[in-house]
């Protein structure tokens, strides 16, 4: 359909009024994403975070698993009503009571669409569904069939789709386009294939599958042996037209494949994908890269491709010299066209108001008013410190705010000393509600025995698993941002926490992490482990 821009968002077109080379991509950060250990995001961050892949432009948002929780039924419920010009898919089991969630949570949405899955290959038709094909493929037949009755819009996804039986998996997708299917998924759900095993499966099930050519094909890839990426686009280069991608990768053990990664691949050898596009809006790349990260907690490694720290950074003295000749001599994409620039001077201790709203809409973050009232008075204390504060800074403010707004333990205050005579001593005062509780500790350093001191005056033992500490932007008045994961038993939860000195973001990510881990459902009070009888 000629008439269709490029840039057009998928949201209300059918399948097969789509151009040819018009990939969609569609992004599971909040569902496959957030399935990452000790990734868990709140409701808040949740919006926050559709809101930005909305301003992203991807084409379709999958919100989570509604039936998995109450909130994440309320997740998906509410951004459906919220999100506009993108379709919103909520995940659910090939079983009548989670399609019938999913069906409820997506229902208010622009474009509402139902996911449905369950696994082909023989392993979990034998170990983990004890059931036959025979049986399997009258569940797909009343399953899709059954979502069909709630939305037009049905994705099938074969789990473990790349260890199935080929043949077999030919005949569930046969029965899945029967019954309805609009979408069909290929998952590589453990990460298995290779891009030529990838590539000829496609091209299998295209030539195949009767009514395939009414459907959308779909991949979906996991990173355990570093192929996602590859697996994604050589489905795409043999005719897969919808990417089911995460921000940064972020997803289950390895990851999901890497949104940032295919667009730009896409993008950049287009005459190698046969003129492939997506309507990805790159120079939001990087500013949702950090929203992500931010309030996920999953830091970006720098070496990453297109989002990390390093990945345009060139430090030999020969790339140097032919970068300031020609910037093509050693880059490929310019940094600019990915939001890289973005991170540049943006605003100072004299922007209004109006102009703080409309940079923060510029980086696509949208809040209501009493967000945006604490955001700015947070802003007027850092521009103080900071004489530049850049949109990385602004992203980091926000996300801080959004990911400590519902935290039940808040830093009143903190001391921590350290000389050359003997290790450091800290003090700090922790309110949880109206109260407060003071507690000391000693430490290696200031950030070891703060965390003492906290972990005395909360009460919540715990294991720090992972300390991370950076700064937003590069300058000696740079804030600090600090990421932190602890773990209780089986309890783990990531914080992170913002400030222009480094203790005190220290201390704040700590105090974000025992307050997510105290609401973790696996999370035992010690007192209540001691009282448990032992074996
Ligand atoms: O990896 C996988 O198989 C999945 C499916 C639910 C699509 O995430
Ligand atoms: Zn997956």
């Amino acid at each position: 359909m000629a008439d269709v821009p490029a840039d057009a968002n998928v949201a209300g077109l059918a399948a097969g009024n789509l151009p040819a080379d018009r990939v969609i991509v569609f992004d599971t950060t909040l569902r496959d994403g957030e399935q990452s250990p000790g990734a868990t995001l709140t409701a808040d961050e949740k919006l926050e975070v559709a809101d930005a892949l909305v301003a992203l432009g991807v084409d379709v948002i999958e919100a989570g698993f509604p039936a998995a929780s109450p909130g994440d039924f309320e997740a998906v419920r509410s951004i459906a009503a919220r999100a506009r010009g993108v379709v919103v898919a909520g995940l659910a089991r090939a079983v009548e009571s989670d399609i019938e969630r999913a069906a409820q949570a997506v229902k208010g949405a622009e474009s509402p669409r139902i996911h449905t899955f369950i696994a082909t290959s023989d392993i979990h038709l034998t170990h983990k569904l004890r059931t036959t094909r025979e049986a399997l493929l009258d569940r797909v037949t009343a399953m899709v069939g059954f979502a069909r009755s709630f939305t037009d819009d049905v994705e099938f996804s074969a789990e473990d789709a790349t260890r199935s039986d080929w043949d077999f998996l030919v005949t569930v997708f046969k029965r899945a386009v029967e019954a309805g299917a609009t979408t069909l998924n290929v998952p590589d759900t453990v990460g298995y294939t290779t891009p030529d095993e990838m590539a000829a499966l496609i091209r299998y099930l295209r030539e195949r599958v009767a009514g395939i050519d009414r459907c959308v094909i779909s991949v979906h890839c996991h990173d355990d042996l570093g192929m996602a990426t590859a697996n994604t686009l050589a489905a795409v280069a043999a005719g897969a037209r919808q990417v089911e991608v995460t921000v940064n990768g972020i997803g289950e053990r390895a990851g999901n494949t890497a949104l940032e990664e295919v667009v730009m691949a896409l993008g950049t050898r287009r005459d190698f994908f046969g003129g492939a596009t997506t309507g990805v809006r790159t120079e939001r790349i990087v500013p949702t890269s950090r929203l992500v990260s931010g309030l996920t907690g999953l830091q970006v490694q720098a070496n990453k491709a297109i989002v990390g720290a390093n990945a345009f950074a060139h430090e030999a003295g020969i790339h140097q010299d032919g970068v300031l000749k020609e910037r093509t001599t050693y880059e490929i994409m310019d940094p600019s066209v990915v939001g890289w620039e973005g991170t540049k001077l943006v605003l100072g201790k004299h922007s209004g108001r109006a102009g703080f709203r409309s940079t923060l809409a510029d980086i696509g973050i949208r809040l209501d008013q009493a967000q945006l009232d604490q955001a700015y008075s947070r802003f007027l204390v850092l521009a103080d410190r900071k004489q530049r504060v850049t949109a990385a800074d602004l992203v980091a403010l926000v996300g801080d705010q959004l990911a400590t707004g519902q935290d039940t333990l808040r830093l009143v205050r903190w001391n921590a000393s350290l000389g050359s005579a003997g290790p450091a001593t800290a003090s700090v005062v922790v309110a949880r509600g109206d109260a407060e509780h003071g507690g000391d500790g000693v430490g290696n350093g200031p950030v070891d025995a703060l965390f003492q001191a906290i972990e005395a005056a909360t009460g919540i033992e715990n294991e720090l698993e992972h300390y991370h500490v950076e700064a937003v932007t590069p300058g000696e008045d740079a804030q600090g941002q600090v990421r932190i994961r602890v773990r209780a038993g089986d309890a783990v939860a990531t914080g992170h926490g913002l400030a222009t000195d480094i203790v005190e973001a220290s201390a704040r990510a700590y105090l974000a992490a025992l307050s997510r881990l105290e609401v973790d459902p696996a999370y035992r009070r010690p007192e209540a482990v001691a009282a448990e009888p032992a074996g």
